[in-house]
């Protein structure tokens, strides 16, 4: 049987898949909020039901945090591995939804058809491509393409805290020829990618402790120093005014963009303003000397996430707060240490501490940037299979987000990580709204169904 008429299979059986994904899109895996840990759980049973009801070999793996999904398939040909997560991210703020995240609507938009929900894109409806490709496959061939093994988890969302453990654990079970990440997307939204380079994360929550207690800021105000002028003064000199990051030996370990891809980005034509103007802005914000594309895929950043102290309701109150807290991320490349950073962050923040200022941290993972090694020819036999089905040249890209496990792949049992995937720029990940559009899900299947095919 041809991959023609896989291909045809996927078509015809579209409505069902859209409605199997609805359906784990209604569980909300939210991984970072002990709340939900029943649903997370949830969600990893629904798909160890789904994949054993295709008669893959599958189980739901305990870890201290919320269980993997492992299964596995055929015994011959090439050995791949899929990766994808079940859990999602927080809603809030639930206001800015049109209709409850987690009853999933498809809606007709004048771009298309969109699937609405947390976690349409981020990353359940790309990890249904994956399997909804098998099915296909399974169902006019009758048989598997080659031996896979599924590796689906539930904390990525909440920085994998469970991860490296579970794989040095496993190292035996998970070692495969290669490992196939769907959790990335088109480029510019319209361009089949592979992902190359994705960058590390580091997250700092930081608490500026100053008077024991809320004081009145008119009979204190002047003579008792405010947690949230400190903050302030420390977050405005993370950057100088050429936006460098300014924490000691920050950037050890950046290397320069090599003469290759750099003329490759440039080969990309990155539409830069189009970019910008789609979320409200005109100017690149990052480094000056920096290309738009380096900004976001090649350069490290610092970033508040998020800052607060004082009050913020209704109304005014005149306090002068005992604390002010701020959570910061950045984005690291190359070979940057987040340990490292980590460390020297502590430092310049607590040298800068004015008198009767505490400052306590709190971590939160910590991941070095990664990198794929694509010279393997199966790189280019999945960009042949990706240009086929979208009719446009395939790119290979970089990714301003963070994957942790694409690193653990190559670090921990030496398997190069292929980074694919069919998000748009306007999915909203993170967000309120979050969408997938049809087209994502629908192509995302027929891509994974032509990949298998050329990798075997
Ligand atoms: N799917 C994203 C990574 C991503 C972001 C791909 C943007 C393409 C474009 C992934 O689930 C994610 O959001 N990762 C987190 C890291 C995590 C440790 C919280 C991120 O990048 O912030
Ligand atoms: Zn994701």
């Amino acid at each position: 049987m041809s991959l023609d008429a896989v291909l045809s299979r996927i078509d015809d059986d579209l409505p069902a898949a859209t409605d199997r994904l609805l359906d784990l899109l209604r569980i909300p895996s939210i991984s970072t909020d002990p709340a939900y840990k029943a649903e997370c759980d949830r969600a990893a049973d629904w798909l160890v039901r789904e994949l054993s009801d295709l008669g893959v070999e599958t189980s739901k793996r305990p870890t201290p945090g919320h269980p993997m999904v492992v299964g596995h398939l055929g015994d011959t040909g090439p050995h791949l591995l899929f990766y994808g997560h079940y859990d999602v991210q927080p809603v809030d703020p639930l206001d800015l939804w049109d209709n409850d995240p987690f009853d999933p609507q498809i809606e007709d938009t004048a771009k298309g058809q969109v699937i609405r929900g947390r976690g349409s894109s981020d990353d359940k409806g790309q990890l249904m491509t994956f399997i909804e490709a098998l099915r296909a496959w399974k169902t006019v061939k009758g048989d598997w393409p080659c031996r896979i093994t599924f590796f689906l988890e539930g904390e990525e969302e909440s920085g994998s805290p469970s991860l490296v453990p579970f794989m040095k654990e496993n190292a035996d079970e998970l070692k495969t020829d290669i490992a196939l990440i769907c959790d990335t997307g088109l480029f510019e939204s319209k361009t089949p990618a592979i992902v190359t380079m994705l960058r590390g994360l580091l997250g700092e929550e930081l608490t500026i402790t100053g008077p024991s207690l809320d004081l009145h800021s008119g009979m204190y105000g002047g003579i008792a120093m405010n947690p949230v002028r400190v903050l302030s003064k420390i977050i405005a000199s993370l950057h100088d005014d050429t936006g460098r990051i300014t924490v000691p030996n920050f950037y050890d370990g950046v290397p320069e963009l090599s003469d290759d891809l750099e003329a490759q980005w440039q080969g990309l034509a990155f539409d830069h303003q189009k970019f910008l103007n789609d979320v409200g802005l005109s100017t690149p914000a990052g480094e000056q000397d920096r290309t738009p594309l380096e900004m976001i895929w090649s350069r490290p950043t610092c970033e508040v996430n998020g800052i607060w102290g004082g009050y913020t309701g209704d109304g005014f109150k005149t306090v002068l707060p005992s604390k002010a807290s701020a959570k910061i991320s950045f984005r690291l490349v190359g070979t940057q240490d987040p340990l490292a950073i980590r460390e020297n962050f502590r430092a310049m923040v607590t040298d800068m501490l004015p008198p009767d200022c505490e400052v306590s941290f709190n971590g939160h993972g910590a991941s070095q940037a990664s990198g794929a090694d694509f010279s393997d020819p199966m790189f280019e036999s999945a960009r042949k299979a990706l240009t086929d089905e979208w009719q446009v040249p395939a790119a290979y890209v970089g990714c301003g987000g963070s994957i942790p496990i694409a690193g653990h792949f190559q670090k921990i049992l030496g398997t190069e990580p292929m980074l694919i995937g069919f998000g748009k720029d306007d999915d909203a990940l993170h967000s309120p709204n979050e969408k997938y559009d049809m087209e994502s899900f629908h192509k995302g299947i027929r891509s994974w169904a032509r990949i298998l095919d050329a990798l075997t």
